[in-house]
């Protein structure tokens, strides 16, 4: 597409992960959603494709869907919004009318990093049928028009065409073999089935591809050779049903089979449906809209079985197979009509991905039976993210009993996810056939199974505890639906049809935000929710982002190859092989670098490329140069290094003899005795967390030929930061210019990483005298730029009995990777915030960087904030009144534990507001009372405040400046410092210089962020950016009023053109670490945020309920923008205490390195309630028009839901005798909340002997 210049699809992962790439994909009615990243272009011969460019756009008209996402303020950064647009345009076009159901389905495969989804749901709901509370029949929607009304002026000439197109294609056929032939791959489109078996009979090894949903990334991480002829399948895609059941064509699609089945469920008699419904339930939440688009049904399922969720049920199925062989009756086809029918069981799966099928068969359709009257079938799967997500382990279970008996006559249970192939517990089932349906065969089935499915320490995915403790969970559950089924068969007990679950179909809760005062201007936008600028451009994918530059004349692309190895010498590089591939222009290595190969930082130096000695998997060692991205990524597949490995290597925090850095405060630390006698003793981990920005990280470098200019279009968070590429090209920075539109998403992970990678790639443009383009694949992302730190706390915590806290001893460990990056400022500002909003009298804390041989890592929003806040809030056992009563702050004049004075007056009313907003007390009792009445669910509900310094801890980086023309015209273009990432510092600057210079919005434009105009600027970072960006425009645009000023008096009737023909100072912050005190901050921003929880206690399942956050940001410039910030913040707080987990093997290389294995929150993470107020009438003297920071704070409220499942896990506990503390990390993952669960099952399961085997997976 870009070859066309269509840039608005854009690229997130490559895989099918993140939906970002969603277009139209249209044959004949339905359309349907697809990702664009899986779909080869052969294979759209007689399709059309609609992407976001065809809908609308800002020179013409918009489309609604894209005004609505816009308006709805549903666009950050940006970079998901074409995708969000196409999912829902998709539904649109099938269903005029959708449910809240369909809109939540037609998003599930869509992520946003930025948004926290809710203002999405907000603007697309603006479509549905029904009213926004679910009453029908009102005028719903905010009284935006019907779809349906919109839809008919919608429709134009050019679908009508298509439509007509694709009706004539119909009644021509197919058409014949069509025959694609590249330079790698040669692809046949077969023209009809029998054509399809006579190419597979010639090309038995090539695939066959459907959806190419499986294929597609196979091809991309095994050799070239295996994707050499590929063959399409035009098997059928019907359903066909009979009274036996319903047999599906090999290539109808999941969504197909879903439908279907949806339909069955509702004619069907429940007890004719059962493994209709249990399919269904697994479907629901496998991958996502736009895979199960495009995937086919259950045969290629069955075909790459390793993956799939749905197997354990393919036992209860059959498949009809043909090949040329068997349709044209060769002597040893022992079947009639050249078919043969192969049940779905066991003996069909030979191994991992690999079937009895032989090479030259295919499968042409698949059955699934109805249920019989005695039988009861269930499907179960876990997952570590609710939905779009594989599952951990999956089971399907059948129970028949003899005719009006509970005796079992018959049972098969099946699992996936417990080894290679599907595990079929034969042992097990056969020793309880004959028994009755009690207690008694519940104790003998989980002797047995503990045995059968016992899995070794070391298998292949790791979890093997959980796994196996999972195993035995699913049995408990499927027995005791069973119980109920029977009860309800005898009559006893009559039980609706069930329901999706209630989060499925409630409704997201609109944010309440600050009005202005009524004496405001109404000219005047400071302080009114205005939609984010470059909204519009962003919904229609006219936004631009640096890799939707047109190639520059004679671009080349650079691949980075990084160690494969964590501690090694570098032995030799030969590269030989990479230059012979075609398109290979040179390889670059340290001895390319014509200045110096380091970047500077502080004074400590990182190396850009290796040079005798790697220290973690992922480090640059090397870069080839080719003419295309393609051949760039073969060539440096083909580089080869040989290393000699060195001792020690360190992964784990643990290791502490290593340490980088120590900073140390303490309070009123001369009270010994309270440390001495210490109640409470423990520790607590943090694990890191990947940005997962949607735009990975690149650039483009234009040598201008002259002088050694260079220019740079990078997504950066910090221009400055680039003066490395002066450095290594041995130029002096006024000779570098950075050009920075807007970034997908920074979240602090642009700022250091991608000045190594700007200074590689210039070493590339300088070298070949070239334009040179780098765009790092997600996996080399998520590799080689890092993350969020790992943390662990060892504290000693004194209390009083009423739990007040007398005095804390924290010492901090943070993971840093193989470089000091900005560990050490990380480290500080855990320790600034380990007081969180408590005062307490004694408080002492320790900080300690450890080195490990991993990529180092970085800045992420919050910036050890939350590592350092999360501590202590894990020692105030109280319930939430009792903290404020003892522990919070009180004075009017407070002093933190580095005496810096603050007012906690706000904090204390943003506390009381948010237990009176959310009805905390008697929803903690009714949270009490579900506990007692419920034994595998429980709940949990925790509330905490939030005290989060607003600034840089280094006083010469809380400065902004800010450059404003205006033009003859009367236009004022703004250029500033800061970068716009989705945070909508442009919008609020826009604001700014509207208000001061009277001029509308319209009139207004800010062009990108550019070295050339403003240099030397602060990291947009630590919720600072506005601050200082919005300070000096201010500045500049009084400074330029004041020129005006005689003009304006001496001609007061002029327009403002007629009228018409830099640099502020931040606030200087320090600590003085030696004597633990000092300003750290400029002011604070407050909060307080109250969630509740419910987790499974069997599988380790959690659902968020509600959540209520206030928020003081003072008097918002823009609340809408704010509002986006803390919802977007929690949610990905939500994300690093809940679901976000990275893992490494035990020699250290990532293993989650791509959206499939790393799960960022979805759609269905958001609590259905999620309710954020800011603070009314308050003020902020520090900061332009009273604002506040905003963008890091609300990452720390994530906890709220990780302190609430603890809650919820230690009520659980509590039935099975289990009083005490406990400890439990985050992320709270499902196997975390599972294994703290203990009860009968876990004890099942034998604990491997830490230290006795390798695992698969190691904590850092
Ligand atoms: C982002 C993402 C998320 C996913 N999430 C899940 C999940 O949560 N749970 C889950 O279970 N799966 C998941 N999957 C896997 C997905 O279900 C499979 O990739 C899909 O079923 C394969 O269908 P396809 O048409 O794309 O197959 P293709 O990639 O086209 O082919 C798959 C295989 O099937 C063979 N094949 C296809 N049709 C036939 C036929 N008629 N006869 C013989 N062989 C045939 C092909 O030769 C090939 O080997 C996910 C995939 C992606 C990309
Ligand atoms: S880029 Fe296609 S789904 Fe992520
Ligand atoms: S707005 Fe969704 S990823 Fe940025």
């Amino acid at each position: 597409m870009s070859a066309a210049r269509l840039t608005g699809t854009k690229y997130g992962c490559g895989s099918g992960g993140c939906g970002a790439c969603t277009v139209m994909l249209s044959r004949y009615d339905p359309h349907c959603s697809a990702n664009a990243c899986l779909l080869p272009v052969v294979s759209l011969h007689g399709a059309a494709v609609v992407t976001v460019e065809g809908i609308g756009s800002t020179k013409t008209k918009l489309h609604p869907v894209q005004e609505r996402i816009a308006k709805a303020h549903g666009s950050q950064c940006g970079f998901c919004t074409p995708g969000m647009v196409m999912s829902m345009y998709t539904l649109l076009r099938n269903q005029p009318q959708p449910s809240l159901e369909d809109i939540r389905e037609a998003l599930t495969g869509n992520l946003c990093r930025c948004t926290g989804y809710r203002p999405i749901v907000d603007g697309f709901k603006t479509f549905c049928g029904c009213c926004q509370n679910g009453e029908s029949g009102k005028n719903c929607c905010g009284g935006a028009p019907a779809w349906s009304q919109v839809r008919t002026q919608e429709k134009t000439v050019q679908t009508l065409v298509l439509h007509l197109h694709f009706q004539l294609m119909l009644q021509k056929g197919g058409g014949g073999r069509l025959c694609f032939q590249g330079n790698r791959v040669k692809w046949f489109s077969p023209a009809d089935l029998s054509d399809l078996l006579e190419l597979r009979a010639a090309h038995p090894n090539a695939p066959l591809v459907v959806g190419n949903t499986n294929v597609g990334e196979l091809c991309r991480r095994s050799s070239p050779g295996f994707c050499r002829e590929r063959v399409t399948d035009p098997t059928g895609t019907g359903a066909l049903w009979a009274i036996a059941g319903v047999t599906f064509g090999s290539a109808c699609s999941l969504s197909e089979v879903k439908e279907e089945l949806q339909g069955a469920v509702g004619r069907l008699d429940p007890e004719e449906s059962r493994v209709f419904q249990a399919l269904l339930n697994t479907l629901r939440c496998l991958a996502g809209k736009q895979i199960r688009n495009m995937a086919v049904s259950l045969p290629s399922g069955a075909v790459c079985l390793h993956r799939l969720s749905l197997h354990p049920l393919y036992w209860q199925f059959s498949v009809a197979v043909a090949s040329y062989k068997l349709t044209h009756k060769l002597p040893f086809s022992p079947f009639a009509g050249g078919t043969r029918e192969v049940p779905l069981n066991e003996k069909f799966f030979a191994g991992f991905g690999r079937t009895h099928l032989r090479a030259d068969e295919v499968l042409l359709s698949l059955h699934i039976p109805r249920s019989q009257p005695w039988e009861f079938v269930s499907a179960f799967r876990q997952a570590q993210r609710r939905e779009f997500a594989f599952s951990i382990v999956n089971a399907g279970m059948k129970v028949v009993f003899k005719e009006g008996t509970d005796t079992v006559q018959s049972l098969s249970i099946f699992y996936g996810g417990m080894g290679p192939t599907l595990l079929r517990v034969k042992r097990t089932c056969e020793g309880l056939v004959g028994m009755s349906w009690n207690e008694g065969l519940l104790e003998e089935a989980c002797r047995l199974l503990a045995e059968e499915v016992a899995l070794p320490p070391t298998a292949h995915g790791g979890k093997t505890e959980f796994r196996s403790i999972l195993s035995l969970s699913f049995f408990f559950k499927f027995y005791m639906q069973v119980v109920q089924e029977l009860r309800e068969k005898v009559g006893r007990h009559k039980r609706k049809r069930s329901e999706p679950e209630s989060y499925l179909l409630t409704i997201l809760h609109p944010s309440h935000i600050q009005m202005v005062s009524e004496i405001q201007s109404s000219k005047d936008p400071v302080g009114r929710p205005r939609v984010h600028i470059a909204a519009f451009q962003q919904a229609t994918g006219e936004a631009k982002y640096y890799d939707d530059l047109p190639a520059v004349s004679g671009e080349l692309f650079v691949f980075m190859v990084t160690s494969t190895r964590a501690h090694a010498k570098i032995i030799s590089m030969d590269f030989s092989e990479a230059l012979r591939v075609p398109g290979a222009v040179t390889f670059l290595s340290a001895r390319d670098v014509p200045g110096q190969n380091r970047r500077l930082w502080f004074n400590n130096t990182e190396e850009l490329f290796a040079e005798e000695e790697v220290c973690c998997v992922g480090q640059i060692i090397g870069a080839v140069v080719a003419e295309s991205r393609e051949q760039a990524k073969r060539a440096a597949e083909r580089v080869r290094v040989t290393y000699d490995d060195l001792s020690p290597v360190f992964f784990t925090i643990e290791v502490r003899a290593r340490i980088l850095l120590t900073v140390h405060t303490s309070g009123e630390a001369s009270d010994r005795e309270h440390f001495e006698t210490p109640l409470i003793c423990g520790e607590m981990y943090m694990g890191g967390q990947e940005h997962f920005y949607m735009e990975t990280q690149g650039l483009i470098a234009v040598p201008r030929g002259e002088d050694g200019e260079m220019d740079l279009y990078v997504a950066t968070q910090h221009t400055p930061d680039l003066e490395v590429v002066g450095h290594t090209l041995g130029v002096d920075s006024n000779k570098i210019t950075c050009h920075v539109k807007r970034l997908g998403g920074g979240f602090g992970g642009k700022v250091m990483k991608i000045a190594s990678l700007s200074a590689i790639a210039a070493t590339a443009a300088y070298k070949t005298g070239r334009a040179v383009r780098c765009v790092l694949d997600r996996g080399d992302d998520m590799l080689i730029t890092s993350g969020r730190h790992p943390f662990l706390g060892k504290y000693k915590v004194g209390f009083m009995n009423d739990g007040t806290i007398l005095a804390a001893d924290i010492t901090y460990y943070s993971n840093g990777g193989s470089t000091l990056d900005e560990s050490s400022f990380i480290m500080e500002k855990a320790l600034l915030h380990m007081d969180n909003g408590y005062k307490i009298p004694n408080l002492r804390g320790h900080g300690l960087v450890c080195k490990t041989h991993l990529p180092s890592y970085t800045a992420f929003r919050g910036f050890g904030g939350p590592q350092g806040l999360t501590i202590i809030e894990s020692n105030v056992d109280l319930p939430a009144h009792q903290v404020r009563a003892v522990n919070m702050y009180s004075e009017e004049e407070s002093y933190t534990h580095h005496r810096q004075p603050f007012c906690p007056r706000d904090m204390v009313r943003c506390w009381d507001e948010c237990l009176e907003k959310s009805d905390y007390s008697s929803r903690r009792l009714a949270v009490q009372h579900f506990n007692a009445t419920n034994r595998w669910r429980k709940r949990g509900i925790c509330a905490v405040p939030l005290k989060f310094g607003i600034g840089f801890s280094k006083g010469f980086y809380n400065q902004g400046a800010a450059l404003v023309n205006i033009y003859k015209d009367g236009s004022v273009l703004v250029s500033h410092g800061g970068t716009e990432m989705g945070q909508g510092i442009n919008t609020k600057a826009v604001q700014i210089a509207s208000r001061i210079l009277g001029v509308p919005m319209s009139s207004i434009h800010i062009k990108e962020t550019c070295t050339g105009n403003v240099p030397n600027a602060a990291p947009s970072a630590a919720s600072f950016g506005t601050d200082a960006v919005g300070m000096a425009v201010k500045d500049a645009c009084e400074k330029l009023m004041k020129r005006l000023e005689p003009v304006m008096k001496a001609y007061p009737k002029w327009t403002w053109s007629q009228w018409v023909i830099t640099e502020a100072q931040g606030p200087h912050t320090s600590v003085d670490w030696e004597k633990s005190e000092g300003a750290a901050y400029y002011y604070f921003t407050f909060g307080a945020c109250c969630s509740e929880v419910e987790i499974d206690c069997l599988t380790g399942d959690h659902k968020n309920i509600r959540t209520d956050i206030v928020m003081d940001v003072g008097k918002s410039l823009n609340p809408a923008l704010d509002v986006g910030q803390v919802e977007g913040g929690f949610v990905q707080g939500l994300g690093l205490y809940t679901i976000e987990e990275l893992q490494f093997s035990p020699d250290g290389a990532l293993r989650t390195r791509g959206p499939n294995q790393y799960k960022i929150p979805a759609l269905c993470d958001i609590p259905p309630q999620l309710n954020v107020h800011l603070l009314a009438d308050s003020q902020n003297p520090n900061a332009i028009y009273s604002s506040k920071g905003i963008g890091e704070p609300p990452v720390f409220f994530g906890c709220t839901l990780f302190f609430a499942i603890k809650e919820a896990i230690a009520a659980a506990r509590r039935e099975s005798g289990l009083n005490g503390r406990f400890a439990l990390s985050s992320p709270a993952t499902v196997e975390k909340i599972r294994m703290a669960c203990v009860d009968r099952f876990t004890e099942m399961v034998p604990c491997p002997e830490p230290g006795s085997f390798t695992p698969w997976a190691i904590n850092v």
